[in-house]
């Protein structure tokens, strides 16, 4: 529908069943993409505990899936907070693939929420450090290789309604997600001149592994039961849903084809009228 046939995409992030990057991937092998799915692979610690992150068997899982839409899968442990693994990311993809013309920042910590004055720095340190530096040291070497290329490319950071306005106990999240849309500015223009554009894209909630530990944390603290809870976003919500993980992939397939040649620069909501500024 978009031709991306042949073009190369990284996905970090996407070794998560249920998640948005499972759905990106999924959605980019169906338009003919080579993928590369990528995710921490191991639990690290405390705050990347097994029950919140993509395994290395997950990671082969959604590899397994994609192939069976017909494509060239490849999957890539890589910790976004370190530069030489996200080097690695790159290096592995070139070896497999010959090139890199689509990178999706997808990574991201959205469950470490603690009430403002008693936010933990180590907290705050690993949203920051996934968020945001991930986004900083995968972009800037995806630009290289695109930059080696000569072929332009298409750079799509995850941000979220977070980005826009902001949430109780989610100091650290908000401040990575509109950090993340001022990276994606300042890279679009900096890098226009390669014909690499970048984008972000803004979500409202959805129901994925994350989705469900931030509805357990705020029906919690709001006194409210889950369903309660949830229901009230639906409410609030223009179109009267949630997001879905697709609404997402949907977007990230526009934003990574020829049809939105002409964009960059641009913080996209896809939040069913949630979020309009
Ligand atoms: N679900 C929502 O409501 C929502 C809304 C707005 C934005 N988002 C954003 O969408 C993105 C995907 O979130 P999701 O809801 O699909 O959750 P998810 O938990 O399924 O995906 C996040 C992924 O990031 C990975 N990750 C965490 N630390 C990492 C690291 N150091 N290196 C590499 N990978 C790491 C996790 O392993 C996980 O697979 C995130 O950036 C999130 O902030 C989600």
């Amino acid at each position: 529908m978009y031709q991306l046939q042949g073009k190369v995409a990284i996905v970090t992030g996407s070794g998560r069943h249920k998640g948005i990057g499972e759905a990106i991937v999924l959605r980019l092998a169906a338009e003919g993409c080579r993928v590369v799915v990528s995710d921490l692979g191991q639990p690290k610690g405390e705050e990347f505990s097994a029950e919140h992150i993509g395994t290395t068997a997950e990671m082969e899982e959604i590899a397994e899936a994609a192939r069976r839409v017909g494509a060239q899968v490849i999957a890539v442990p890589c910790d976004v907070r370190i530069e030489a693994q996200v080097e690695n990311l790159i290096a592995q993809t070139v070896e497999a693939f010959g090139a890199v013309d689509i990178l999706v920042n997808n990574a991201g910590v959205g469950y470490l929420m603690e009430p403002f004055v008693e936010f933990k720095e180590s907290s705050w340190d690993a949203v920051l450090d996934v968020n945001l530096k991930g986004a900083f040291l995968c972009s800037k070497h995806a630009a290289r290789q695109m930059i080696r290329q000569s072929t332009g490319g298409s750079i799509i950071n995850i941000a979220s309604q977070a980005a826009k306005s902001g949430f109780p106990y989610a100091a650290a999240y908000t401040a990575s997600k509109h950090g993340l849309v001022g990276l994606t500015r300042s890279n679009a223009v900096e890098l226009g001149r390669y014909k690499i554009r970048v984008n972000a894209v803004c979500p409202n909630h959805i129901t994925t592994g994350l989705g469900h530990w931030q509805n357990q944390f705020f029906s919690e603290k709001f006194g409210l039961d889950y369903e309660t809870y949830l229901q009230g976003i639906r409410e609030r919500n223009p179109l009267g849903r949630t997001g879905m993980v697709e609404d997402i992939a949907n977007a990230v397939a526009f934003l990574a084809s020829d049809q939105a040649s002409y964009i960059t620069g641009e913080a996209m909501n896809v939040s069913g009228g949630e979020e309009y500024h």
